[in-house]
């Protein structure tokens, strides 16, 4: 696991532009696993510049999100749909056809979920997945207790989880119980994995991730077993980890051979 710290959220979303980027331009048939909230968003925007600017084309690309809540139609404000369309999927030139995010208003869950997994393999497996960090240590929507192993199934959201995200609905009460999400299993099978994390509030979820002993009880903690995983955090998220100077200087000190960033 690598820990990159930067002062700003702005400047750990370039570093991870620039490795997605990098990504694109070297496999253009890249698959991406995205993630929502509001962790990703000046990533997306800075992809979107990107494109805009003739330098990244995702033509070929195809995009797999961690997850969707049950219950919510793909066109309400505070869908998984909606939220990639408008921050992303509207901004750049991926193919509708190579889009995949769990259909929340799937009339056979499981059936949907075996199928979701099906499509992942098929479309030959992650590249580079892009995970945020709930406030309780959750990847995806794989809260606290989620099995190491688990497939897109769905999850219920704990009480924490839905009141973090009651900002993105009307109300708390509207805030679905229930998500489709990847599992954890289907996360460690990515080729690599980029967690951002951002602000104080993370800071605990980070210190438990990154320097916890691994545990279902804290879902990013599954990530110190993941031979690819970069870690990218601003000042707020990095507050409480024991060894950051040593993270600070490694990132610094890197051999030029190393600095692929
Ligand atoms: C969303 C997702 C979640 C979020 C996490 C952090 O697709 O998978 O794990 O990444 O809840 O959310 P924000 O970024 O809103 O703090």
């Amino acid at each position: 696991m690598e820990v990159i710290i930067l002062p700003t959220a702005e400047e750990a979303s370039e570093v991870a532009a620039r490795l997605v980027a990098r990504q694109v331009r070297e496999k253009p048939q890249s698959v991406l696993g995205l993630a929502t909230g509001s962790t990703p968003c000046k990533l997306y925007d800075l992809l979107a510049r990107m494109h805009r600017d003739g330098d990244l084309d995702f033509s070929k690309t195809t995009s797999f999100n961690l997850d969707e809540y049950v219950g919510l139609d793909p066109v309400h404000p505070a869908s998984y749909h909606h939220f990639m369309e408008k921050n992303l999927f509207s901004l750049i030139n991926i193919p509708q056809g190579h889009i995949h995010i769990p259909d929340g208003l799937a009339a056979d869950v499981p059936a949907h979920c075996t199928a979701y997994e099906k499509a992942i393999r098929e479309a030959g497996g992650i590249d580079l997945q892009i995970l945020g960090l709930g406030s309780d240590g959750h990847l995806g929507f794989n809260e606290p207790g989620s099995s190491l192993a688990s497939r897109t199934r769905i999850k219920t959201l704990t009480e924490r989880t839905r009141s973090d995200n009651a900002r993105f609905f009307a109300d708390c009460g509207e805030v679905p119980h229930h998500v489709i999400t990847m599992g954890l299993g289907t996360i460690m099978e990515s080729r690599m994995c980029l967690l951002l994390a951002f602000g104080e509030g993370k800071a605990h979820a980070v210190a438990q991730s990154v320097e916890g002993p691994v545990t279902a009880s804290v879902p990013g903690s599954l990530l110190q077993f993941h031979p690819h995983a970069k870690v990218l955090l601003d000042a707020g998220a990095a507050s409480l980890l024991a060894r950051a100077d040593y993270y600070r200087w490694v990132y610094k000190n890197k051999p030029e051979w190393q600095t692929d960033l």
